[in-house]
């Protein structure tokens, strides 16, 4: 006996209202993570033998998010949910065993409540078990239309009565049915209804009447089986997922001063005695140890951050943080940074590939480019590394203990020696050896008492 899933994505998701032919509703992120990547970690939970995803609009972007930790089939033409599992019918139809349906578009499902409906539909030995929810506003769902107690079928919202259309009590979207059972009832499926396409949820019907042992369980938390439709029913599981993380957080040791404008991101890893302070984002892979202090205005993505650092008012991303740094004000960080230990950088400061190594610190308004910089260096105020020819990127290094005077520029390819020195305002285009002090700017010249000269040159040429 196996353990199955088919999640299925290829719908259009017209409710979402987008002009892009690429993008599927399923590919839709929260908190940078795809809506069908939630669907697929809480399945991934369950130990399954095989998860299926069905694929269409949009297909290609829903199969690089899905191909990693599931099986991908195509449903070119979209022609409704029952016409989407019976796509999976090559690979799973001869199956013995119990297969889990559920849709891309409810992000909110957790594992746990998956597992507990597998559970219920195992010992309670049911040939299909429906997941259902009871909403204050049902409106939009299919209507699960009961007879003493037990369900008779699914009533979608398109084909309801009057009076099914006063049921509370909804269609999840999640099913465990007995395989080999529900691809043979597929085969049976015809569109008649008002939406002209093959519906899963009249499957439903068909195993009661023929008299297989059909069973609800009503989620106990019915937030989760909220299916996003529509921009607006993005934002609000946005909220609710958002709001999970930082609790999860906050309960492992984790402060954060204002929760309501904190985002993390799903993969993300804090640790205990950080503290996030407003308006931040942590996202994508990040991962930061102990006593980090991030924000207020501060935004990282794919940043490995080890411990104590202060990070305020900045923007990191794809690099790596040592300790005990202080970074920010309004620092900017990008493209495989390698920040070590004790270093202060910012404020207005633009780093892209560079790797820079313990105690050295760059205060002030400087940009640095493809380059290695020592320990222990100086970067006065306002120091670039030109980089770029208009063609290529160049790389260049500075060696521990150096000191680059205030409005150096560094011309590379450049190697500028250890404990060198570079004079304020030079622009060094040839390399500087180690304790070596460049200069390179015109020599300056006073002329005595000619500023009175000038000031009364200038007083002429006005009253003329
Ligand atoms: C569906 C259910 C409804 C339930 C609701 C729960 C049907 C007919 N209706 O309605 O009873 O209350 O989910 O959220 O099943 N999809 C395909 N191929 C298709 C059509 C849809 O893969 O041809 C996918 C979509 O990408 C989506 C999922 O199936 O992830 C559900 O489709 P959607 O159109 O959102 O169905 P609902 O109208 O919400
Ligand atoms: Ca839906």
């Amino acid at each position: 006996m196996g353990r199955y899933a088919i999640i299925m994505a290829a719908g259009k998701g017209t409710r979402m209202k987008s002009s892009r032919e690429d993008i599927s509703k399923v590919s839709f992120p929260i908190l940078g993570k795809p809506m069908v990547g939630y669907v697929l970690d809480a399945l991934k939970g369950l130990n399954l033998d095989r998860i299926v995803t069905i694929v269409g609009f949009g297909g290609e972007m829903t199969k690089s998010i899905v191909e990693k930790d599931s099986e991908v089939v195509w449903q070119k033409e979209q022609k409704g949910t029952g016409h989407a599992v019976m796509m999976a019918s090559d690979i799973l139809s001869e199956e013995e065993g119990e297969t889990i349906i559920c849709c891309g578009d409810t992000p909110l499902l957790t594992g746990k409540t998956l597992s507990a409906l597998l559970s219920s539909h195992e010992t309670n030995h049911n040939d299909l078990t429906l997941m259902t929810a009871i909403f204050e506003d049902p409106h939009g769902y299919g209507r699960i239309v009961k007879k003493n107690g037990r369900v008779v079928k699914i009533v979608e919202q398109k084909d309801c009565s009057i009076e099914e259309d006063t049921i509370h009590e909804v269609n999840a979207g999640v099913y465990v049915f007995n395989n080999k059972e529900l691809f043979k009832d597929l085969k049976r499926l015809t569109p008649n209804n008002a939406a002209g396409e093959y519906y899963l949820t009249d499957v439903i019907s068909m195993f009661v009447k023929d008299g297989k042992k059909v069973d609800s369980f009503a989620v106990s938390d019915a937030k989760e089986t909220m299916g996003v439709n529509d921009r607006y029913n993005l934002s609000k599981a946005e909220k609710i997922i958002r709001h999970r993380i930082n609790k999860k957080w906050m309960l492992a040791g984790v402060s954060m001063d204002d929760p309501d404008t904190t985002y993390i991101g799903p993969d993300v890893k804090l640790s205990q005695d950080c503290v996030i302070r407003p308006n931040t984002m942590i996202l994508g892979n990040s991962r930061l140890g102990k006593g980090n202090v991030v924000g207020p205005n501060s935004y990282l993505e794919n940043v490995e951050v080890g411990e104590n650092n202060v990070i305020e008012y900045s923007h990191i991303t794809d690099s790596s943080i040592g300790n005990g740094n202080n970074l920010g004000p309004f620092l900017r960080v990008r493209q495989n940074c390698v920040i070590e230990n004790n270093i202060h950088l910012g404020n207005f400061n633009e780093l892209k590939n560079v790797t820079i190594k313990d105690d050295t610190w760059c205060m002030h308004l400087s940009y640095l480019g493809d380059a290695d910089i020592g320990k222990n260096v100086n970067i006065g105020c306002g120091s670039i590394i030109a980089n770029y020819d208009g063609v290529n990127k160049t790389h260049s290094s500075i060696g521990d203990n150096a000191f680059i005077g205030s409005g150096t520029i560094l011309i590379s390819p450049i190697t500028v020696g250890e404990s060198s020195f570079t004079g304020a305002g030079s622009v060094i285009n040839k390399d500087v050896s180690s304790h070596d002090f460049a200069i390179a700017r015109a020599r300056q010249e006073n002329k005595e008492g000619y500023a009175d000269t000038l000031k009364e040159k200038a007083l002429k040429k006005a009253s003329k």
